[in-house]
Order: C-alpha cells, then sequence, then structure tokens
C-alpha cells in the first residue's frame, strides 16, 4: 500500500471542489434551458471527477466516481449534439448507453417496471435542428414529408405513411443527427435506442424492453423510435443466434407490422441507422420500406459542414480559404464527423498560436484562470495545414463503391 501523501488529499479537495462547481453550473443551466452551457459544465465536470477517480484509493468510491465521469461525459458530448436528457438533476441522467441492470429501479420482469424503465431512461427530447446538419437538403425533405405525412390524421386509404424509414451510409455522415433533428423539430416523443446495447444487456429480457418501448411509444405518440446501430440486431438473424436475440428480433418485426391496425391515430416512426445494410436480414429489410442513403458530403456540403463548425460557432475564416478546404475534404474521403474533428483541431491550433502560455496556468490559482482573457483570431490555412495530416478519414473508395452499389439495388429516396 503506498503511503497517502499530503498533497493527494489536497489534491483531492481542489478536485472535488472542482467538480461541485461544474456540477452546480450544469444543474443551473439545465434549469435555464442553456444547453450549450450546461454541455460545457457536465464535460468539464467529467474531467474533474475522472481526474479525481485516479487518486481515489478507495476501489468502490472510484467506481462510483469513474462512472459519474462517464456518465458527465455521455451526457455533456450528447447535448452537444443537441439530445437533451428528460431528467432535471445531473446525478440522475442515465442515457441509453447506461443501460443495465443495476441502473433500473425497479426489477425487469414486471411488465410495468420495464415501461417506467423505458419512459425514465430511454426518452430524450432534442434542440437539434435541421439548420445544424450541412448538406443533405433531398435527405431532410425526403424525411420531413415521409414524417408529416405520417402525422396527418385525414387522408386517403391508399396513402400509406412510412413505419420504418432505414438510413444507411458511411459512419459520421448524420444519421445520427438527422433523427435528432427529426425529433427535434416535430415536438414527438423521441425514444433514443442503441439496439446493441440493449441486447447485450438484457439477454433474454431485451424482448419485453422492445414491447414496453413500442407501448409507451402509442401512448406518447406521436413518437418517434429510433434504432441505432441496427445492424447488431438485424445481423443477429443469421447463423448462430441466442434464442433470445431471435425473440427480440421477431417482437420488433411484430410491432413494426402492427403499430398502425392496432390502434390508428396512435403513430409510431420507427427510424434505424446502420452502417452495414448489407447484413441486414431481409426480412427485417421489408419492415423498412423507405431506405435513405446517408452518403459523404459532396463539395458543397463539405462547405456547409465547415461553416457549422466554425463561423457558425463564431470565428472567422476567409471564404477562399474555405472553398479550398472543402475541396481537399471531399479529395481526403471526408465525412461529417472528419470535418468536424478538422475544424475543431483548427481551432485549437490557432488557439495554441495566439495563447503560448496557455499550459503554464495550469499551476495557478482557479480565480486567476477564470479570469484569462483566451486570444483569439481569424482561422488561417495553415492552422488547417497541421490539422489535415492529423485527420484521417475512416472511408476508403471501395467502400463508398459499396454504399453506392447497395443504395442502387435496395435504397429508395
Ligand atoms: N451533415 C453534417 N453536418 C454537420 N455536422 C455533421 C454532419 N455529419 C456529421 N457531422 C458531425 O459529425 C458528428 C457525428 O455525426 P453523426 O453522429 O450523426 O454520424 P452517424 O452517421 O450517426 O455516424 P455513425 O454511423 O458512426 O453512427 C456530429 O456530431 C457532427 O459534429
Ligand atoms: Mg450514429
Amino acid at each position: 500500500m503506498v503511503p497517502k501523501i499530503g498533497y493527494i488529499d489536497e489534491f483531492e479537495t481542489i478536485q472535488y471542489n472542482e467538480f461541485k462547481k461544474y456540477k452546480d453550473i450544469a444543474e443551473k443551466a439545465m434549469e435555464a434551458e442553456d444547453y450549450p452551457a450546461a454541455a460545457d459544465a457536465f464535460l468539464r465536470g467529467s474531467m474533474a471527477i475522472g481526474k479525481l477517480a485516479k487518486v481515489t484509493e478507495n476501489e468502490k468510491l472510484r467506481e462510483k466516481r469513474l462512472t459519474l465521469a462517464k456518465n458527465y461525459m455521455q451526457v455533456g458530448k450528447e447535448l452537444k449534439k443537441g439530445i437533451i436528457p428528460v431528467k432535471s438533476k445531473p446525478k440522475e441522467y442515465k442515457r441509453s448507453k447506461e443501460v443495465h441492470g443495476s441502473t433500473i429501479g425497479t426489477e425487469p420482469g414486471e411488465e410495468e417496471g420495464f415501461e417506467k424503465y423505458v419512459e425514465q431512461n430511454l426518452i430524450a427530447t432534442s434542440r437539434m435542428t435541421w439548420e445544424n446538419i450541412g448538406g443533405l437538403n433531398s435527405v431532410k425533405e425526403t424525411i420531413k414529408e415521409s414524417v408529416v405525412l405520417s402525422i396527418i390524421e385525414e387522408k386517403p386509404e391508399a396513402i400509406k405513411p412510412w413505419k420504418g424509414i432505414l438510413l444507411f451510409g458511411p459512419p459520421g455522415t448524420g444519421k445520427t443527427l438527422l433523427a435528432a433533428a427529426t425529433a427535434g423539430s416535430l415536438e414527438a416523443t423521441f425514444f433514443n435506442v442503441k439496439v446493441g446495447q440493449i441486447l447485450s444487456k438484457y439477454f433474454g429480457e431485451s424482448s419485453k424492453l422492445v414491447s414496453a418501448l413500442y407501448s409507451v411509444g402509442r401512448k406518447k405518440s406521436p413518437s418517434i423510435v429510433f434504432l441505432d446501430e441496427f445492424d447488431s440486431i438485424a445481423l443477429s438473424r443469421s447463423g448462430e443466434v441466442a434464442e433470445s436475440s431471435r425473440r427480440v428480433l421477431s417482437t420488433l418485426l411484430s410491432e413494426l407490422d402492427g403499430l398502425q391496425d392496432k390502434d390508428s391515430g396512435r403513430y409510431v416512426l420507427t427510424m434505424a441507422a446502420t452502417n452495414t445494410p448489407w447484413d441486414i436480414d431481409s426480412a427485417v429489410l421489408s419492415r423498412f420500406p423507405k431506405r435513405i442513403h446517408i452518403p459523404l458530403p459532396d463539395k458543397e456540403a463539405c462547405l456547409e459542414i465547415i461553416r457549422i463548425h466554425t463561423i457558425k460557432e463564431g470565428l472567422k475564416l476567409d471564404e477562399q480559404i474555405l472553398d479550398e478546404i472543402a475541396v481537399r475534404c471531399t479529395e481526403n474521403l471526408f465525412a461529417g464527423r472528419d470535418i468536424a474533428t478538422l475544424c475543431n483541431d483548427a481551432i485549437w491550433n490557432m488557439v495554441r498560436s495566439e495563447n503560448p502560455a496557455l499550459g503554464s496556468l495550469a499551476d495557478k490559482p482557479v480565480d486567476a484562470i477564470q479570469e484569462y482573457r483566451l486570444g483569439v483570431r481569424e482561422l488561417t490555412a495553415g492552422d488547417f495545414e497541421k490539422s489535415f495530416e492529423s485527420v484521417r478519414s475512416a472511408v476508403k473508395a471501395r467502400d463508398v463503391a459499396r454504399y453506392d452499389k447497395w443504395a442502387e439495388e435496395y435504397g429508395s429516396g
């Protein structure tokens, strides 16, 4: 056992106070519905409690702090994306990622318990708007039309709304953003479900969770059930499949079939997202007649995405430079996520060059840091140059061709 050193105690106290400060800021910002400020406070709070966990000797306490750090990190990140948790106290924010036995208040097994769980943990409101998404104009229109059409009550029999929309395409192209914007623009109840996690954490009980999900969805309609990482469920049908996964899938299929007929007017739209549409079982695929390709951004879309992540965040960037960066982004097969990373990295390069002594501030007291005025200037081509060296696309030309081919064969809209 390492002897306890005085400065660790002191560090713990300072760090804990630091965490407490951000926790308070986050709580207040949530109450004031100032979500950007809340996101920032959650992320900072996560870093503070994470650092504290590292020096915590008591194992249980360390675990607890690490979980809290993860929790705060996730809420912060989701808030940044525009997904807003429903709970008003940070310690109760449990996102869909945290889905596992220990976070359930009620013992799973009772139907009511599952519904309660769904209501408390899987509903998220969203502030994401269509304007936060660069490019994808025709996709946005298609989604809007489909959703609106399904909600209009009076329409001829022959016009049947889509029950399921499948978004497919390379990683980081905006699929999750589109689902969040759909929810944000409609004031529909938005269920944010990471399918893989539900499957892996619930084992035998996950099909009950799926039933509960749709049951709550119907009660709170119009609702959108967003099944992210959809391939993990659709995959599980072929080959060696666990009985429980098979049950989940058949429950999902019957929910997708039955929704509208059971109770007309109670509308639940299922949106699913995947990177590997070719792995999806054909029975599942047939329940998603609307399959929309979310491709890599073209030059115009790159321009918009760069603007969103720089100029719209209050920074300056010359139009000519912006144009050159957009061209390079398309050449490098960048997805929106890569562009966001690139912009973020370039912003950091600018901040570092304008504030060379930033690191040394860490030794100063907190109030001195808080009062420091950060130097900021217009972004230059040089800031981006370094970033282009570090950001790499996860997509190869042959992957793009594979998505195009699948879209041609199975896609719609
Ligand atoms: N069209 C876009 N406009 C603006 N930002 C974008 C766009 N596409 C991606 N981004 C940025 O990339 C991040 C990731 O996007 P998103 O989570 O929607 O990707 P995804 O398609 O769901 O990826 P995955 O398939 O890996 O789940 C976003 O939070 C955003 O910062
Ligand atoms: Mg996603």
